[in-house]
């Protein structure tokens, strides 16, 4: 796939893994980005995952006419973008190596037996690569999202190959909108790490940027002010998207009445943008990304083993996790003799900043009283005030 007339995409979309990393659901499967950059010296930026080496090596002869790559650049030593280290090397004996000290100390623990003498290029911050008429210039982002990442900006292309950033999961051809996989990838994969993204977009600032290259999904080329937006604003905890996501779980359905009305309550009241989310139903990468969408939250749910109810919990600790903060949050909690699932919510959510709670929570005794549905319709005025 092309990028420029001398950058092309040379990785590979695997559309039959139904798990990346072992955790997240790719419903449209998953694209591991590489790129050949061809000039006087040939560059290679990253592998892919390490059962599609051949594929990727064919890709790569496809594009050099019988020349020989001179760099392999490795930006991050993840396995779905490092495995087909060693097998390049092996193809190309004559090609160098081009990665940060702290990428090299990683790569030789992956890859115990591989001969690199003479054959590695250690750059470091605003280190340099000139391939003739393009010229590579390395930016370190570390935690973006191991300690080792770095990008890579060419100043001739004005590209900038963003390693994990900027990705999505999905295919790079999948027909589907970017923002809500790329935040459910975003919040799944560097979430936790928003003060070194920011370092990232601050250094990326200065750069003038026509084109990014991620190494998952599609390539971005237009309007890429909407994307570094979005960078910025999820890096810094705000929400993308006005609205209340109520997430809840229920065991006997009386809970999610309760969800159910003042869902209702909060589309009387014109909120336009109400989601429900039973969290029992849905996997929780997709649930962390809701709770990151939207700037107002409801946590509903069970008491339960004087406690709450495990999908909430876990839940809460995923969210917790990623620094959730700079929300909007109303309780509603629900326990046939003595319903305490609000604190232990609250406090489950205790070392994250900003979090504005509304003043009265719900209590419901095993199912809606009179009262409780007075209380709905005050908390849903409460929620959006
Ligand atoms: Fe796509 Fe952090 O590897």
């Amino acid at each position: 796939m092309k990028v420029t007339d001398t950058i092309f995409n040379i990785g590979i979309n695997d559309k039959k893994i139904t798990l990346f990393e072992g955790q997240f659901p790719v419903e449209n499967g998953m694209a591991y980005n590489s790129y050949i950059i061809l000039d006087e010296k040939i560059a290679v930026m990253d592998t892919v995952e390490e059962e599609f080496g051949d594929i990727w090596i064919e890709n790569i002869e496809a594009k050099i006419d019988g020349r020989k790559p001179d760099y392999l650049v490795v930006q991050h030593m993840e396995p779905d973008h490092s495995s087909n280290i060693q097998k390049f090397v092996e193809k190309y004996p004559e090609a160098v190596v081009v990665s940060n000290k702290k990428a090299f100390d990683v790569m030789f623990s992956f890859f115990r037996e591989i001969n690199l003498e003479g054959k590695t290029l250690v750059v470091g911050e605003g280190d340099t690569l000139n391939l003739g008429t393009h010229e590579l210039c390395f930016v370190l982002a570390p935690m973006v999202h191991w300690p080792e990442v770095m990008v890579t900006y060419d100043k001739k292309d004005k590209v900038l190959f963003s390693a994990d950033g900027f990705g999505k999961f999905g295919t790079s051809c999948a027909e589907e909108e970017w923002i809500d996989e790329a935040r459910r990838y975003y919040f799944g994969i560097v979430g936790k790490f928003g003060a070194q993204v920011q370092a990232l977009l601050n250094k990326a600032s200065i750069l003038d940027i026509h084109t990014i290259c991620p190494l998952h999904g599609p390539i971005l080329k237009e309007n890429l002010g909407y994307y570094l937006d979005l960078y910025d604003k999820w890096s810094k905890y705000q929400a993308d998207t006005e609205g209340v996501l109520i997430a809840y779980t229920s065991v006997y359905g009386n809970t999610r009445k309760a969800v159910e009305m003042l869902a209702e309550n909060l589309k009387e009241k014109n909120c336009v943008n109400v989601e429900l989310c039973d969290l029992t139903q849905v996997h929780i990468s997709e649930a962390v990304e809701k709770a990151f969408k939207y700037d107002k939250i409801v946590l509903a749910t069970t008491t339960y083993n004087g406690d709450i109810f495990p999908q909430m919990k876990f839940f809460l600790t995923a969210i917790a996790d990623r620094n959730f903060q700079n929300r909007k949050i109303g309780l509603i909690e629900n326990g046939a003799w003595a319903p305490t699932a609000a604190k232990v919510m609250t406090k489950s959510l205790e070392n994250c900043k900003k979090l504005e709670y509304i003043d009265n929570s719900v209590k419901i005794k095993a199912s809606l009283s009179e009262e409780n549905i007075v209380e709905i319709e005050k908390f849903a005025d409460e929620i959006i005030k």
